[in-house]
């Protein structure tokens, strides 16, 4: 059969309110044009994030009922514990209560002022996290990553030269460890091939510098092993899960992604001594080692939702539905970084809407479109998220890309909604040429994306 088919039955619903294009464009206003500030409510298809916004499944839910509360050495923490290891395979295991909290322990312990940590992709947190100790965070993708519309099996790779050569000039004692984000969300959810783990671990290694992988789409990317790298085609997915870490020294999980749960997150190591100084800082903001933050039954659905992760047919279904949504608006003409990722599809709003000049935002107007015209609440990576101003004539200095992220939750919205989707994007392609900029009218100093207000202005 072609039709692949969700690969779950709904026994749970969760009622959408339907709104009419009139009200959005009054919810629009008032949101000063920013969807951040749009209540969840006012949402018909809501492709803000894939983090924390799952489906949990009935067996995670029967687990939640049986989550042990315990503060100490509870029997969530024991399920927890024993999922992580059989998964990932690492000794050392610390729970928090979300990604960035790994990381924050993490970087706080190893990296110091003037250090220098590449990765092929840092996402933002990962990099504010690593500047905050006052270190420096190199992005290494490989020149391909960098280019929208260039099709490559395995777009998130590192560029393994330039790691190199990063070693040679630094000196390896200022580069506490070598990072890689699978799959690579800042560089549009593209994955990162085996042997490219296996080479950067090994260059990495030859330095005596370790490897970490921010894991949060460990699953997605093990697929796309398994789908497009010659030799895995007959592997298990648990199996090349674990071959992928086996080349790493420790890893940081945000579970609100292929943990299938709604928080969570964990730090994962090899090194005894460095554990336990991890386990003290941990105690200090997250909790005890047993729980780190989060609620026993939190623990408990965490354990299950790994394992449902690795599930080829959801595997199957997941790349299938991002895909589709993505081939159905490029092959109409819709620009979209090229091929689609594993949780996201996102398009190219400079090259959609060429009238626009950065300084106007041509994501945020794009972003803006869909919600009017269709409810869809998308996220603008471009420059309102990354304009920078230059320091010297105070000048915004425009984002390199200007992208439209539509992220999809993991098992929530059907095909129709995925084809609800592609009409309200090829609906906006239609009318394209007659989009306005925007203006900014109000910013925050930093992080503006979250609370800034805007304006459309006319056309140029
Ligand atoms: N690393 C990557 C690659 C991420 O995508 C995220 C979160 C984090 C770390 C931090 O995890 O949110 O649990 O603290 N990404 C979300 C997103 C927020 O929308 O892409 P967290």
């Amino acid at each position: 059969m072609k039709t692949i088919i969700e690969p779950f039955k709904i026994k749970v619903v969760e009622s959408i309110r339907m709104t009419t294009q009139e009200e959005r464009e009054a919810l629009l206003q008032s949101a000063g044009y920013n969807l951040f500030l749009v209540s969840a409510e006012d949402v018909l298809i809501d492709l803000l994030t894939d983090s924390g916004t799952a489906a949990m499944s009935s067996r995670q839910w029967a687990a939640v009922m049986d989550g042990d509360e315990a503060y100490a050495g509870s029997r969530s923490w024991f399920h927890f514990e024993a999922a992580v290891r059989e998964v990932f395979g690492f000794a050392h295991i610390i729970p928090t209560h979300q990604g960035r909290a790994a990381e924050r322990i993490l970087f706080s312990l190893t990296c110091s002022p003037g250090d220098i940590v590449p990765n092929n992709t840092h996402f933002d947190t990962t990099r504010a996290n690593i500047e905050h100790c006052g270190a420096q965070a190199i992005d290494l993708v490989i020149p391909e990553g960098k280019e929208p519309a260039t099709v490559h099996p395995f777009k998130g790779n590192m560029d393994t030269e330039a790691l190199e050569g990063i070693i040679r000039i630094h000196g390896k004692d200022k580069i506490p460890l070598v990072m890689l984000t699978i799959t690579n969300n800042s560089g549009g959810g593209q994955p990162v091939s085996m042997r490219n783990i296996r080479d950067v671990s090994g260059i990495a290694h030859t330095y005596g510098i370790p490897l970490y992988i921010d894991a949060c789409r460990f699953a997605e990317n093990a697929y796309f092993i398994k789908l497009r790298e010659p030799g895995y085609a007959a592997r298990s997915i648990p199996d090349i899960v674990r071959e992928m870490f086996s080349h790493a020294d420790g890893c940081t999980m945000s579970a609100k992604k292929d943990g299938l749960a709604n928080i969570g997150g964990f730090l994962c190591t090899r090194n005894a001594g460095l554990a336990e100084q991890e386990k003290e800082l941990l105690i200090l903001t997250e909790g005890f080692p047993t729980y780190g933050g989060l609620a026993g039954r939190d623990l408990d659905a965490i354990a299950v939702g790994l394992r449902e992760a690795m599930h080829e047919d959801y595997l199957n279904y997941r790349i299938a539905s991002t895909s589709y949504l993505g081939s159905h608006i490029a092959e109409r003409g819709v620009p979209i970084v090229q091929p689609p990722g594993g949780h996201a599809i996102y398009i190219d709003a400079k090259a959609m809407l060429p009238h626009i000049p950065p300084g106007r935002y041509p994501g945020q107007a794009l972003c803006c479109e869909l919600y009017r015209s269709g409810g869809i609440r998308s996220v603008e990576i471009g420059s309102v998220m990354f304009g920078r101003r230059d320091p010297d004539t105070g000048e915004e200095i425009p984002a390199p890309m200007e992208l439209v992220r539509l992220a999809i939750p993991r098992r929530v919205y059907t095909q129709s909604h995925i084809d609800y989707v592609v009409e309200v994007i090829l609906e906006v392609l239609d009318r394209k040429d007659t989009i306005p900029g925007y203006r900014i009218t109000h910013q925050a100093s930093f992080l503006r994306h979250f609370t800034a207000r805007f304006e459309p202005i006319g056309m140029a």
